[in-house]
């Protein structure tokens, strides 16, 4: 028999999902690992859903001299496991338009590929202009479309979609959003953060809000402390030249961490409208607490992975992938401790850990409650009893746990420790959509839900950046790690100093 089932048939859940305006997607940076990867794929899923508008194009724009054909050729490898009916009508979407993003003869026959595809169509479409490209080309791409007019679009939509990192500090972030708002209105503006379209991080939201039992106790009054771990056990492969100027704490740390801190902490919004989620958002931002960084592993803690063993494969060191200076000091693993100063939180501590090259591929967010203030076993020989805790599995075996202490048949007395399990794909199955499903097809509609807002970013570069500049005058190096660890003994200090443990990756 199942564990858990769902209550009502799939058919009469309360679903809502809307089919997207005839619209135009263009992509710079076309050739790329993203598009391939990640965008062709969830374009074919939201075609074999039937969610693209009609008339929907994918118009690619790239250096490389690939033609519409060659183009197609890409989108055909990227989508060849997906078994979707009328293949060739999707295909056949797809354009493709070469040249150099700094020549301005490049955005004039853009403009004309874009209004031939509107005469083939005998209509005009809404545009998205999707930047997949190096961060530092943005300002120029995003002033040429500007003055080549590319912003303007008569009475149908224009959107720009914006992929991370936004800046590398609070300084450039403000400057390379003044770049954009020359241009574009925020609703316009789509930042994408693509932790917030994953399916179990946005259940967070309806496992707090659409369930009366969990919020009565959501706060400083229940709750000891909250983990969030995000392990990768990937290095860094061939992004050697990014990350090395990166680091954990711009890749991961400022946007997906925060964004499930805020998330699981924020009040509950007056209405699942995007203004009013972004804006508890921002709220819980604002009340995080600036980190202590005196003295400087008080809070935060940086590793960098060495060379160890991952399923019993050797893994190289940090410093010895390409693309990365032979002494870099850049982070791939922090730990953090985090409070947030507001009535629900007061003294409630949220570590927090990310890092490449650990033990396993897990993410989660595990909710510690106190301990029971009485243990009225104690007489029998019992004087402790483990603390509740409840657990949002993110990836990879999505789902919800629940651990708490029960009677086990037989002996008078005989208590342990139960997981009640909800899995996803027990449930649902296993075809869970993939985060750019989501936030392609939101952006299509015009939903800005998931996407993060100027005042969010900007809040969380100015916590990170005292940690960034902190860090320089402190000349901070990273500790070592091996690659395949569970965690290492300054990140346990870190947390062992409050009498608690990290969870282990393992196990998890
Ligand atoms: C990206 C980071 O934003 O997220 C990568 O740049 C990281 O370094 C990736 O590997 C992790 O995403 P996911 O969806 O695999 O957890």
């Amino acid at each position: 028999m199942e564990k858990i089932r769902p209550v009502v048939a799939k058919e009469q859940m309360l679903c809502v999902e809307s089919q997207a305006p005839a619209c135009g997607l263009v992509v710079f940076g076309a050739s790329g690992d993203l598009t391939k990867r990640k965008l062709i794929p969830a374009l074919g899923n939201l075609f074999k859903r039937g969610l693209l508008g009609n008339g929907f194009f994918c118009l690619g724009c790239g250096r490389k001299d690939l033609g519409d054909e060659g183009f197609r050729k890409i989108a055909a490898e990227a989508i060849k496991d997906n078994p979707m009916k009328q293949k060739d009508d999707f295909l056949n979407s797809f354009y493709y338009a070469s040249g150099d993003y700094s020549d301005e003869k490049f955005y004039a026959n853009l403009k004309k590929r874009l209004s031939e595809l509107d005469s083939k169509a005998g209509r005009n479409f809404g545009r998205i202009f999707y930047l997949s490209l190096p961060p530092a080309i943005y300002p120029d791409v995003i002033t040429n479309l500007g003055q080549a007019e590319l912003n303007k679009n008569g009475d149908d939509f224009i959107r720009l979609v914006v992929e991370k990192p936004f800046g590398k500090d609070l300084a450039s972030a403000t400057e390379l959003n003044d770049c954009l708002s020359k241009w574009y209105g925020e609703e316009q503006i789509y930042r994408i953060d693509h932790y917030l379209g994953k399916e179990t991080v946005q259940n967070i939201l309806m496992f707090r809000f659409a369930n009366s039992i969990f919020e009565p106790i959501w706060n400083r009054n229940y709750i000891d402390n909250v983990q969030i771990t995000i392990a990768e056990s990937i290095g860094i492969e061939s992004r050697g030249g990014y990350y090395d100027k990166s680091g954990a704490l711009r890749d991961m740390f400022v946007n997906h961490m925060l964004s499930m801190v805020s998330l699981v902490a924020m009040e509950p919004p007056a209405s699942f409208g995007a203004e009013h989620i972004r804006n508890e958002k921002v709220q819980l931002l604002q009340s995080i607490r600036p980190f202590s960084l005196e003295p400087w592993n008080e809070d935060i803690v940086m590793g960098q992975y060495a060379e160890g063993s991952i399923d019993g494969k050797k893994a190289i060191a940090y410093r010895q992938e390409a693309d990365v200076e032979k002494d870099s000091k850049t982070e791939t693993y922090i730990a953090a401790r985090l409070f947030v100063d507001n009535w629900r939180w007061q003294g409630v501590p949220f570590y927090l850990r990310t890092g490449k090259r650990l033990a396993k591929r897990v993410t989660e967010i595990a909710v510690t409650f106190k301990q029971v203030p009485h243990v009225m076993f104690r007489t029998a020989g019992i004087d402790e009893l483990p603390a509740n805790i409840l657990v949002m599995k993110i990836q990879p075996k999505e789902g919800i746990s629940l651990f708490f202490e029960a009677k086990r048949p037989g002996p008078k007395l005989c208590i342990g420790t139960l997981e009640m399990d909800f899995n996803y794909a027990e449930i649902f199955g296993t075809d869970t959509p993939d985060a750019y499903e989501r936030l392609l097809l939101d952006c299509m509609i015009g939903d800005q839900t998931l996407f993060t807002r100027i005042d969010d970013v900007k809040l969380a570069w100015g916590l990170i950046d005292k940690i960034l500049k902190n860090r320089q005058t402190q000349g901070a190096e990273p500790f070592l790690y091996p690659a395949g660890s569970e965690s290492f003994p300054q990140a346990d200090a870190l947390i062992q100093k409050d009498g608690r443990n990290w969870r282990k990756i393992s196990e998890l």
